[in-house]
């Protein structure tokens, strides 16, 4: 088993006032192990859609998702989230940190919530804080961080659970140049060193070419 994560003839359809509006059609892509993709193309090509389908947050209108090889079944939401907990790490564009708990309970609750110790989690998550350069922010509150840190705490969040691939929808996109180029180092430096495979959507050319293969939904796309 090579892929550890396919997309089949997806397509994805929204309604609106009784209208079909097609968003993309007949996409097939394939995402090997340690594979880094950048997923480019204008606003509202369907980055998000692509990733929210990919990340099992929402059904294709068409088509099937295989993660390491096993096909997805959309009715069961148990599976779905035990796949999201376990074998997919998600980080939103604005990164969905809890505003009541501080950086090291952010980071660990995935790993809580997937039934293991807090004292084990609290000790992984104080690790992967500390390889994302915030071992002295640990207790810090979200609103008490900087939109680089809470990114990288997101990161950390990310990997906690060892995922085998982490989707990344813009993760950069409201940081000055400086703060997303350092998130993107540490992002690429810990996805080499956890052994994941990475979509990334992003509208910079220049993150986009520091990744294995740059795709754009358009080429994609029939
Ligand atoms: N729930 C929805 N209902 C109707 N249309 C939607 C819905 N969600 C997204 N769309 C439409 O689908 C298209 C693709 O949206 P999407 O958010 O995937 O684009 P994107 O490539 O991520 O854009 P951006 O670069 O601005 O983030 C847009 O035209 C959007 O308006
Ligand atoms: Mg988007």
């Amino acid at each position: 088993m090579n892929n550890i994560l396919e997309l089949r003839k997806i397509s994805r359809k929204y309604f609106l006032n009784n209208k079909a509006l097609s968003i993309f059609e007949n996409i097939n892509l394939s995402v090997k192990k340690k594979e880094k993709i950048a997923l480019v193309g204008p606003s509202g090509c369907g980055k998000t859609s692509l990733l929210h389908i990919a990340g099992l947050l929402e059904a294709p209108s068409s088509g099937a998702v295989f993660v390491k090889g096993e096909e997805i079944k959309w009715n069961s939401d148990r599976i779905l989230s035990n796949y999201r907990l376990n074998d997919i790490g998600f980080i939103f564009q604005f990164n969905n940190l809890l505003d009541d708990f501080n950086a090291l309970e952010n980071t660990a609750l995935p790993y809580i919530i997937s039934g293991n110790s807090k004292k084990i989690a609290f000790e992984k998550a104080e690790l992967l804080l500390k390889q994302v350069g915030l071992e002295d922010r640990i207790k810090s509150f979200p609103n008490q961080l900087s939109g680089g840190e809470q990114q990288r705490v997101a990161i950390a969040r990310s990997l906690i659970n060892e995922p085998s691939i982490i989707l990344a929808d813009e993760p950069t996109g409201n940081l000055d140049l400086s703060s997303s180029m350092n998130v993107i180092e540490v992002f690429d430096r810990l996805v080499d060193e956890y052994d994941c495979s990475i979509i990334l959507a992003t509208h910079d050319l220049n993150i986009a070419s520091l990744q294995d293969r740059v795709i754009s939904i358009e080429e994609l796309s029939n």
